[in-house]
């Protein structure tokens, strides 16, 4: 598909905002896709709409029921053009979680053509500071208007797109402080953790907000039968360097499939890295850090990119890694990572795509 999708004009453009002080998620382009489902027509009505307020239904299902599965991407800056990340790792993560929860899968490349369409129209927001993109927020959520709980049988998709910096606010390898947590947790093996459902990141608040009122960044989470064995962070997957080896947590259910860490493996491999995917204990990675072998800690996400961990409270433990510093694969994995994204260094995987002039 690349015919021109329908484009609803806005009457006034928006001011945009100040570079310097962008944030993350805080401020919102002109325009908008939005796409719609219902059990007879299947998805239709794809179109560039103006940003803004939707209306729906108070009994809609994604609210009371959680119906609802989200993505997020970045749009880089390069010169003249601009590059999606990986868009196609994206979609076809977003139909693997919207099966996950039944709800109708999106024809990938017909999305991705909309999402192209869409960042064009949007060119100029795309920022060009150091550590600044357009994100890129896919979002699919349940709209009828029924209470009984069922699958619905009306679905809206959106995706909005957000200028934005780095996550943490402080610089992109500022060292990060985790309260690795042993009460609540966050998913288990047969539930929805491998899948980006919005009720994932809900169950994780609750944790995420005492572990911040301790003066801890973000929580990481423990298997969910055993509380023994590390999965993920809040908002990103996790990497540890062992001995010269890049270690993380293997895939097997509960865990995000991160586009970051798959990058992240692919990328360690080609630099000569070991990489192992595994599991890994708690306790083991606080035995190593008192041999002295627990190097690095990072984590990986595309909000997140790659971000330094600088200390870890498990139980009555703190520990510190690196000395509060960024390490050195750390930094090497971030300068290949960003350098590719941002177009600084060669792409021999073509994982950037350039977004056509329409
Ligand atoms: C992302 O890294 O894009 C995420 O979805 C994580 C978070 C901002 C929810």
């Amino acid at each position: 598909m690349s015919n021109k999708i329908e484009f609803v004009k806005r009457e006034q453009l928006k001011e945009k905002p100040d570079p310097k002080n962008l944030g993350f998620g805080q401020h919102f382009t002109d325009y908008m896709l939005s796409y719609d489902y219902d059990k007879d027509k299947g998805w239709h009505d794809l179109k560039i709409v103006p940003y803004g307020p939707i209306e729906i239904s108070p009994a809609a299902q994604g609210i009371h029921y959680g119906q609802s599965v989200f993505e997020g991407l970045k749009a880089y800056k390069h010169g003249d053009d601009i590059v999606l990340f990986r868009p196609d790792q994206n979609f076809k993560r977003i139909n693997n979680s919207l099966e996950r929860i039944n709800m109708p899968k999106i024809d990938e490349e017909e999305l991705l053509e909309g999402l192209k369409q869409l960042v064009d129209v949007e060119r100029d927001w795309v920022p060009e500071g150091e550590g600044q993109s357009l994100y890129i927020r896919p979002v699919v959520f349940a709209t009828e208007g029924t209470l009984g709980v069922h699958a619905s049988h009306n679905y809206k998709l959106l995706i909005i797109l957000s200028p934005s910096g780095s996550y943490y606010g402080g610089g992109s390898l500022s060292p990060t402080k985790i309260y690795v947590e042993d009460e609540y947790v966050r998913a288990v093996r047969g539930g929805t953790g491998f899948a980006k459902t919005a009720g994932n990141y809900a169950a994780s608040l609750l944790a995420q907000t005492q572990a911040n009122k301790e003066g801890w960044d973000q929580v990481l989470w423990l298997d969910g039968v055993e509380r023994k064995y590390v999965e993920e962070v809040g908002s990103m997957n996790i990497f540890f360097v062992i001995n010269g080896k890049l270690v993380t947590p293997k895939l097997d259910g509960s865990i995000l499939p991160g586009i970051t860490r798959k990058s992240i493996i692919e990328l360690a491999k080609k630099l000569g890295y070991e990489v192992e995917e595994r599991h890994v204990a708690i306790d083991e990675l606080i035995e190593l850090h008192d041999k002295g072998e627990l190097e690095e800690v990072f984590g990986a996400g595309t909000a997140a990119v790659i971000s330094p961990v600088g200390k870890l409270k498990y139980e009555d433990r703190e520990i510190t890694i690196n000395n509060f510093e960024t390490g050195e694969t750390t930094q090497k994995l971030y300068d290949h990572y960003v350098g590719i994204q941002s177009g600084k260094i060669e792409d021999p995987n073509g994982w950037r795509v350039v977004v056509p002039k329409y």
